[in-house]
Order: structure tokens, then sequence, then C-alpha cells
């Protein structure tokens, strides 16, 4: 099991974590992010999609589940399952965590019935207004080179 933590001070620290981190991601990876309404996810996802070069601004895919970048390589798609609760509603999100574009997934606990083997999970806890502590977990190898550059840090 790969494990490590790390503490943000601000959102551009967790912004900046990010983008370190997705340039480490291998195709097909599927990033979970867990933590309370207004723990830093969305914010996570954005720090990533303005790495990869993605100019606007990034909100959160909410209402309509998923938002797909295609502007950007690798791909981008990023899911909020929030709203599907535990409906089991197949709206055919697999095709997305099977394709070789990096997946960010909101509250995965909702889709868990159709997440791939090989994933990395961050969860976020919120310390003080300004201050989250990040756990980053893996069974997979794959995500190998993500835990040697924070390390490295
Ligand atoms: N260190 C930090 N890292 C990330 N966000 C921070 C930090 N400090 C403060 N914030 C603030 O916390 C909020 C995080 O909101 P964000 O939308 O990213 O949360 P979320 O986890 O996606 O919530 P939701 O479950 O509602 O989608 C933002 O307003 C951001 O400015
Ligand atoms: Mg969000």
């Amino acid at each position: 099991m790969l494990k490590l933590q790390v503490i943000s001070k601000s959102k551009e620290e967790t912004q900046r974590l990010a983008a370190n981190i997705v340039r480490q991601l291998a195709p097909g990876s599927v990033v979970l992010l867990t933590g309370d309404l207004g723990a830093g996810k969305t914010t996570f996802v954005a720090g990533a999609l303005m790495e990869l070069g993605y100019k606007d601004h990034v909100v959160s895919p909410t209402f309509n589940i998923l938002k797909c970048y295609f502007e950007v390589q690798p791909n981008v798609f990023h899911i909020d399952a929030y709203r599907l609760e535990d409906q089991n509603i197949d709206i055919g999100l697999e095709e997305f965590l099977e394709d070789e574009g990096i997946s960010f997934v909101e509250w995965p606990n909702y889709i868990e019935s159709i997440l791939p083997p090989h994933t990395m999970t961050i969860k976020i806890t919120r310390v003080s207004d300004n201050e989250r502590l990040f756990e980053f977990y893996s069974d997979s190898e794959k995500y190998q080179k993500v835990f040697s550059a924070l390390e490295g840090k």
C-alpha cells in the first residue's frame, strides 16, 4: 500500500500540489477525491487542469455530473457523483473511467460499483479555514511516480 500525507496551507498551494501530481499520472489514471463539502476537491482538479494549459474558470460538474476536457492533453474527465447519491443510475460513466485520459472523481462512494481496480485515493480533511490535510493512498504500482515525486519534496 502506497501512503503519504501532505499539508496545504492555501488554495494556491493545493493547486501547485495538483499541478505537480498531474504530471506524474499515467494514461488512464483514475483519481478519487474524498472529503466533505468545501474540502478542496474541485480546487485540486482546477490546479491539475491549469497545469495542462486549461485557461478558463473550472467549475464543479455537480449539476451535469461529468465534464470532459478534450482541449487538454491528456484529456481530463471530471466526474462529480454527488447528485447520483445511491441511486445506482447507469449513465455510462464507465466509458470515461476506462479511457486513456485522466479521470478525477468527486464523491466516488456514489459510483463505487463501476470504479475500475487501479485507482488512487486522495482524502482531503479541513484543518482550519485555509489549511487542508491531503492523504494519498493507492494499492496500485501504477501511481508509484506520484508518491516518488511527493517524497522528493
Ligand atoms: N488549502 C486549501 N486548499 C483548497 N481549498 C482551500 C484551501 N484553503 C481554503 N480553501 C477554500 O476551500 C474551498 C474549497 O472548495 P471546493 O469547491 O474545491 O470544495 P469541494 O471539495 O469540491 O466541495 P464540494 O463537495 O461541494 O464539491 C474554496 O473556497 C477554497 O478557496
Ligand atoms: Mg467540488
